[in-house]
């Protein structure tokens, strides 16, 4: 990159091949700082560094209190405060040991398995799973959680950043909206069987952050596996499918909510099923008024489920 650094004395420049000199400049006839410094400032914020900041002051040996002088002082401290941030974030989000091997066992790649079977080996052969490319990018397999024999089971989409690292499913925003809303309905989350249609992570990187990706149909089909063994181990009395993607691995097949929902509907072996909206719809409702009337009724879903399940426990 060309550059220039004028001075009273003397002005240096260089064109990308060599350095020429030119009399030294008064301020008022040097280019405005604002062209250069928003430039430098951004350029600077990007490689910012605290590790590589240190070093180059040591290795200068310049005092800290003169890094004032250098242009880019006044980011310094807000950088450093966003470093430490990070740092802290990073170390809070640390993800747990994903259980990575490169070979798929067979098992894992065998299709829609309905035998059920112990949920600990199903998680296990599950961690393996290369039914589908999303494994690749995913740091692991986020399994189903919850009792053997839960009565209610839920199934969300696919596990979220904060899931993806936890190996945990609805630990992020959206879980945090579930747990409110099943309290409010009067359903204990930890009697509740949680898991979701996909089990890996589908994102596209976006700077620093891992955009969620829907699930495409092939993906849902690949993973259908193991909700289907999940559901003949757990053998709940309700299934939530919670959003279309949910809805589709449920009932097989893509099944609309708003023309669903509210209504009981009959899966194979006395197996009821509900459907309601996905808790991230609500998270991403900008209108408040909205938001609350959509909260609601997803409240009234979940005590409409706690009643089937009251009916179901009292005939
Ligand atoms: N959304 C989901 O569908 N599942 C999770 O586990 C988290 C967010």
């Amino acid at each position: 990159m060309p550059w220039s650094i004028l001075t009273p004395d003397l002005c240096a420049h260089w064109n990308g091949h060599a350095v020429s000199f030119t009399p030294g400049v008064t301020r008022s006839e040097a280019p405005t700082e604002d062209r250069l410094e928003k430039t430098w400032r951004s350029c600077y914020a990007s490689i910012f560094n605290p590790a590589r900041l240190k070093v180059q002051a040591m290795r200068n040996e310049m005092p800290k209190k003169c890094w004032r002088n250098l242009p880019e002082a006044s980011l310094i401290k807000p950088l450093i405060a966003s470093a430490i941030r990070t740092t802290e974030a990073m170390i809070a989000n640390a993800a747990t040991e994903p259980h990575k091997s490169q070979k798929a066992p067979e098992s894992s790649m065998s299709k829609h398995k309905t035998s059920g079977g112990d949920l600990e080996t199903l998680r296990a052969e599950a961690a393996d799973c290369r039914a589908c490319p999303l494994w690749k990018n995913a740091t692991q397999t986020v399994f189903g959680e919850g009792p053997r024999h839960a009565r209610l089971m839920l199934v969300g989409e696919q596990p979220g950043d904060k899931e993806d690292l936890a190996g945990k499913p609805f630990v992020g925003p959206a879980g945090q909206m579930l747990d409110r809303a099943l309290e409010q309905a009067g359903i204990e989350r930890k009697k509740v069987y949680v898991t979701n249609a996909v089990k890996h992570f589908k994102f596209v990187p976006r700077g620093k952050i891992r955009l969620h990706q829907k699930p495409a149909t092939p993906e849902i089909r690949a993973c259908r596996q193991w909700y289907e063994r999940e559901l003949a181990s757990v053998k709940p009395t309700l299934v939530i499918a919670m959003g279309a993607t949910a809805a589709q691995s449920v009932f097989g097949k893509i099944t609309p909510i708003n023309r669903n929902r509210g209504h009981v509907i009959e899966l194979t072996d006395g197996i009821r099923a509900l459907v309601t909206v996905h808790p991230s719809y609500l998270l991403r409702l900008p209108d408040a008024d909205t938001k609350a009337r959509e909260y609601d009724r997803f409240v009234d879903d979940l005590r409409l489920a706690a009643e089937v399940l009251n009916d179901a426990h009292a005939a």
